[in-house]
Order: C-alpha cells, then sequence, then structure tokens
C-alpha cells in the first residue's frame, strides 16, 4: 500500500511555532510593512499560516524555483520557474521557504532580491537541515532544526504526495 509515514514534528508544535515566528517578525519590523514572498510550492502551507499571525501591514507574493543543484551538479543551478508580480524595490521583503537543505535557494534568492534594490532582506524557514549546508546562509526565522532525513507534510513532498498532511512526517519508502 502507501509509504510508511512517521510523525517528527506534531501539528500543534508547529502550529504554536508559526505563531512564535509571525510574534517575531511583527516584534524585529515593529509597524512597518513586511513583504512576505513565499516560495511555491512547498512553502505555501507555511507562509499562508505566518502570514495570519503577523501584525504588521503585509504584502504577499509568490515565486517557483526549481535547483538542479542535487541531482546534475553540485554548482546549486537555480531557476526561475515563476516570478513574482510585484515590485519588491524598497520593501522589507522575508523570504519564506519550507525548508533550508544546501542553502542554495535561499542563497540565490537573496542576492535576486539586494539587486532588486530591496530595502532589507530577511530569511525564514519552517525547517533546517543544517547537516545538508553546501553554501553559508545567514538565517533570521527558523521554525525547528531536523536531522538528514527526508520529510514530507505542511507543504513539502515526496513525488508531489503529502504536502497536505498537517504535520511533519519522515516518509520510509515503500
Ligand atoms: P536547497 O536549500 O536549495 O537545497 O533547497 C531546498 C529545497 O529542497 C526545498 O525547498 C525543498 O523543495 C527541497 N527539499 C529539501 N529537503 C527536503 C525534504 O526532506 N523533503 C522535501 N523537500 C525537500
Ligand atoms: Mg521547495
Amino acid at each position: 500500500m502507501g509509504d510508511k509515514i512517521n510523525v517528527l514534528i506534531p501539528e500543534e508544535d508547529v502550529k504554536r511555532r508559526i505563531a512564535e515566528i509571525g510574534a517575531q517578525i511583527s516584534a524585529d519590523f515593529d509597524g512597518q510593512e513586511v513583504f512576505l514572498v513565499v516560495i511555491l510550492k512547498g512553502a505555501a502551507f507555511f507562509g499562508c499560516e505566518l502570514a495570519r499571525c503577523i501584525t504588521c501591514p503585509t504584502t504577499i507574493d509568490f515565486m517557483a524555483t526549481s535547483s538542479y543543484g542535487s541531482e546534475t551538479s553540485s554548482s546549486g543551478d537555480v531557476k526561475i520557474k515563476k516570478d513574482l508580480d510585484l515590485s519588491v524595490e524598497n520593501k522589507n521583503v522575508i523570504i519564506v521557504e519550507d525548508i533550508i537543505d544546501s542553502g542554495n535557494t535561499l542563497s540565490f534568492l537573496s542576492e535576486l532580491f539586494s539587486n532588486r534594490k530591496a530595502k532589507s532582506v530577511s530569511l525564514c524557514a519552517l525547517l533546517d537541515k543544517p547537516d545538508r549546508r553546501e553554501v553559508d546562509v545567514k538565517m533570521d526565522y527558523i521554525g525547528f532544526s531536523i536531522p538528514n532525513e527526508f520529510v514530507v507534510g505542511y507543504g513539502l513532498d515526496y513525488a508531489q504526495k503529502y504536502r497536505n498532511l498537517p504535520y511533519v512526517g519522515v516518509v520510509k519508502i515503500s
């Protein structure tokens, strides 16, 4: 039948942590406007929930990227599959990712938005696999550091499945 999934972070813990990050962002930006750049598809679930926990005036836009870093080369070549609709110029950009793994995606996007003249660029990820880092990236907001295992749920997929699971789980591929 299907793959076996073991719960790593239960739903209540994820929700509580997202509320904490939202409160932290609200305090850090203290009423200033923030611009959430949510990276599709994985961060859509986290990003929408995080947005509801931010009390500053908030704009949301979405972007899709793909990375060939792990499969074909170690160059970490990141491509934009869908760009933003809005300009980030002079905005307090917060890049919202599902997980930071090699660091290639967030490193690329951070430089991209600096070049597009954002007022500030902050980096936020629900999950962090520090053991897998290839490029040094300074994270501003991290939900949970996790071991080097393949996880699904809360937006993360395995072959496009399991994004809708309300918890983060480790998939044992059958
Ligand atoms: P990186 O930091 O550029 O290597 O890329 C992170 C991206 O790899 C994430 O946005 C996910 O799409 C994907 N990814 C990394 N680890 C996992 C995992 O354990 N489960 C699902 N997707 C993952
Ligand atoms: Mg992703």
